[in-house]
């Protein structure tokens, strides 16, 4: 079932209203625009009108918490390959569920677990023509990156397929085949200078794959390997003069 609305404050809002009554696995729950749109680490996410897909997907799986890092990498893979059914373009990620486009983010996942239900919030930057200066170095649309304007509707349509196919991976072959799509999708998951950045500090290493439960390795400078558990990466410069 897909719920849709003009207005929301945030899908996240709604979803999770409907998953406390008992929706069931896959309710979707689309806004043309939101007025409180979240990002991760309380940013806020721009959701102007007709600019972007915003939905939340109610994910019902007979998972547990120590899955939830493999789920968001597996919702980053599943609209990725939305992304690349319906415009055409190559996808990277970047740990844990940044979709890039020409190196420039294109898509975010946050993910929430509410009760026993996961809420997968998904925005796409569809149909931009451009992006605020401060934006306009590490953001792009699919109408950006194709010359061409993006239908929300066929997006959607992709994106719920996408997610029910890797989700029920997940379901019934466990977290490993999903941890390996993602480090072959993923040009950061391995021998990538990065820095990470988190609420507490900043380190800056080369990445060395994912751990078994998704987390990602990083070998530090002074040859110290760390589990990246939180927070996001961003290409460093390298040591290499
Ligand atoms: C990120 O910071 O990269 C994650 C962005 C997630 C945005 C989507 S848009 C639909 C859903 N509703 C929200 O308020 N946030 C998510």
């Amino acid at each position: 079932m897909i719920y849709r609305f003009l207005t929301l404050d945030s899908t996240m809002t709604e979803a999770q209203r409907l998953a406390a009554e008992g929706c069931p696995h896959l309710t979707a729950v689309v806004a043309e625009e939101q007025t409180a749109g979240r990002g991760r680490h309380g940013r806020a996410w721009h959701s102007a009108r007709g600019e972007g897909l915003y939905v939340t997907v109610v994910l019902r799986l007979d998972l547990g918490p120590e899955d939830l890092p493999a789920i968001t990498l597996a919702l980053g893979l599943a609209t990725a390959a939305a992304i690349t059914d319906v415009a055409d373009v190559v996808c990277d990620l970047r740990w844990p569920n940044d979709v890039l486009v020409n190196g420039k983010k294109c898509a975010g996942v946050l993910t929430e677990l509410h009760g026993g239900a996961i809420l997968a919030g998904i925005g796409v930057n569809a149909n931009q023509i451009s992006f605020p200066e401060d934006l306009a170095d590490i953001a792009t649309s699919l109408r950006i990156a194709t010359g061409k304007p993006a239908s929300l509707d066929v997006l959607l349509a992709s994106l719920l397929a996408r997610v029910d196919e890797i989700t029920g991976l997940l379901q019934q072959q466990g977290r490993e085949p999903v941890l390996r799509l993602f480090e072959q999708a993923s040009s950061y998951v391995r021998g990538k200078r990065v820095t990470v950045e988190s609420p507490s500090e900043q380190v800056v290493g080369v990445t060395e794959g994912l751990d078994a439960s998704g987390f990602l390795w990083l070998r530090r400078d002074d040859g110290e390997r760390i589990t990246i558990r939180a927070g996001g990466v961003r290409p460093a410069a390298s040591l290499c003069s």
